[in-house]
């Protein structure tokens, strides 16, 4: 159904994520009949702009991201623009008095979204002066959307909610993981929970292991100096990784109302063993790129990039093995990996189940491969499961076939994008796929015990691993300690493994 009337305020529209993702995520919904007539956006940042070089900007951006003609002069003219000091009270004003207006002109009720999607240091500035200078004093819904980073660590990332929550309440925040809107990840749970056949396997009975990899082909581009603050650590595992493993570990809730998937999630992430001390080296593998070739070019390795310290010490690459400590799962590995400059850009997960208690085809030579069930997240979006199935011929003799579903064929058409997903969810009130404090503090906690051993010791083999490789030697050495291996990741309909 429609979104209700809103007026969205975007901080920082003229940066790059609101060029590649936001304009062409509210156009989408646009055409497609799902964003209420009745909506108005407010750009805001530093640069002097109208609002007919905004309105362009939004159309040329919607272009590029392939939109169709149809209806973008109309979908812009509902587009504003006032520059923006965040630190000065006049400026905020500015805004207020703009959004009155367009309050009564497309009849917003008061809903308002602020959106932060600009530099992390001054969320909490923001969100109090949108308080103190009356911009949430109004009669509809007021929601906050905030963009990663959250924090860089605990403490960091507990002063700035402490700083939020003076202007808005836990219910009102919208923090972004934009996986949690990816199709296949939102399918996690509809494999689970809408299948007689996989949920009584889903235990440590059954189940050998779990490996996540959500790799990259592309370097650290043009974020060298974000990325040298954070690493892979702080920016995919933190959030995206630690997020996927909660939705594959969690109990079944108990309906699906925002409240009870997130106390879920968060009680999975309480039962999640510490990595810590002497553990951490045993539990988790770092890596950065060097040179190498991809696609038959030649790369640099992360040392030399733009904004990279020639000597860096941060990991570009993370693999490491997440316990749950809780009846359900006591004694199965998840693994989860992620990396910049891999030799693919793919995201998935591969459940392993158990071997069978015996194997009466052994004398026809036929050593049974494990049944697994992957879900591809990305690029390919959909599900196969691996079994065991009879060649054809004489012989009784064992070979393994897949079961594949892709996500796309069904619909015969593109999934929508995270983040028109998740605005439309914002704009509904529903808040289920975006984190909560409660994981947001839990996985930081988790990823501090990590990063105090890794930041009082250099990685000194470092870079470790090719670019256009799967990661250096030791990520393999996890899992062979444990007798298992990373499954080669293969898309969908491609050839057998
Ligand atoms: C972001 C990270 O959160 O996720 C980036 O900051 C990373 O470094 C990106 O490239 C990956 O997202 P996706 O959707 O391309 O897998």
């Amino acid at each position: 159904s429609e979104t209700p009337a809103s007026l969205i305020m975007i901080f920082g529209a003229t940066g790059d994520l609101a060029k590649r993702k936001l304009f062409p995520s509210l156009y989408n919904l646009y055409q497609k009949g799902k964003l209420s007539e009745n909506f108005a956006v407010i750009g805001t940042a530093r640069r002097e702009w109208s609002h007919e070089t905004f309105q362009s900007h939004v159309y040329d951006s919607i272009k590029s991201a392939g939109g169709e003609n149809e209806g973008i002069d109309q979908f812009a003219s509902h587009f504003y623009y006032q520059a923006h000091d965040v630190t000065d009270s006049d400026s905020y004003l500015g805004l207020k008095k703009l959004a009155d207006q367009l309050d009564k002109k497309y009849e917003l009720e008061g809903n308002r979204i602020f959106y932060l999607s600009m530099a992390p240091e001054f969320f909490g500035t923001i969100a109090s002066h949108l308080k103190t200078d009356g911009l949430t004093d109004t009669k509809g819904y007021k929601r906050l959307i905030i963009e990663k980073p959250f924090g860089h660590n605990y403490p960091s990332a507990k002063e700035l909610n402490d700083q939020l929550r003076h202007s808005f309440s836990e219910e009102e925040i919208y923090r972004i993981d934009h996986y949690l809107g990816k199709a296949m990840v939102q399918n996690i749970q509809v494999i689970r929970f809408a299948n007689a056949l996989f949920e009584p396997l889903w235990n440590n009975r059954y189940i050998s292991n779990i490996q996540i990899t959500s790799s990259e082909v592309l370097g650290v581009e043009e974020r060298g100096g974000y990325y040298e603050k954070s690493g892979a650590l702080r920016d995919m595992v933190q959030n995206h990784m630690i997020q996927m493993a909660a939705l594959l570990a969690m109990e079944p809730p108990i309906n699906l109302s925002t409240e009870e998937v997130r106390s879920e999630k968060g009680r999975a992430l309480k039962s999640l063993r510490p990595v810590e001390g002497d553990e951490v080296e045993k539990n988790f593998v770092r890596g950065q790129y060097g040179k190498g070739t991809i696609d038959g070019k030649e790369l640099p390795g992360y040392r030399e990039e733009a904004n990279v310290d020639p000597a860096s010490n941060t990991e570009t690459f993370v693999a490491g093995k997440l316990l749950f400590d809780n009846f359900r799962w006591a004694g199965v590995p998840f693994y989860i990996r992620t990396g910049k400059r891999m030799s693919s850009k793919d995201t998935k997960i591969v459940v392993q189940f158990k071997d069978i208690p015996m194997n009466l085809y052994y004398k026809a030579k036929n050593e049974l491969a494990p049944n697994l069930l992957v879900i591809h997240i990305q690029p390919d979006e959909g599900i196969t499961l691996h079994l065991n199935a009879k060649r054809i011929g004489q012989e009784m003799e064992t070979t393994p076939v897949k079961l594949n579903f892709s996500n796309k064929g069904l619909h015969g058409m593109n999934t929508p994008e995270a983040y028109e997903k998740l605005m439309y969810d914002c704009m509904k009130g529903d808040a289920t796929n975006f984190t909560h404090w409660d994981e947001v503090s839990l996985s930081w906690k988790f990823i501090d015990n990590i990063s105090a051993v890794w930041e009082t010791k250099k990685a000194d083999d470092y870079p470790n691993y090719a670019s256009g490789t799967m990661g250096p030697k030791a990520s393999d050495e996890l899992l062979e300690k444990d007798g298992f291996f990373w499954w080669p990741v293969t898309s969908l309909d491609v050839k057998d493994y």
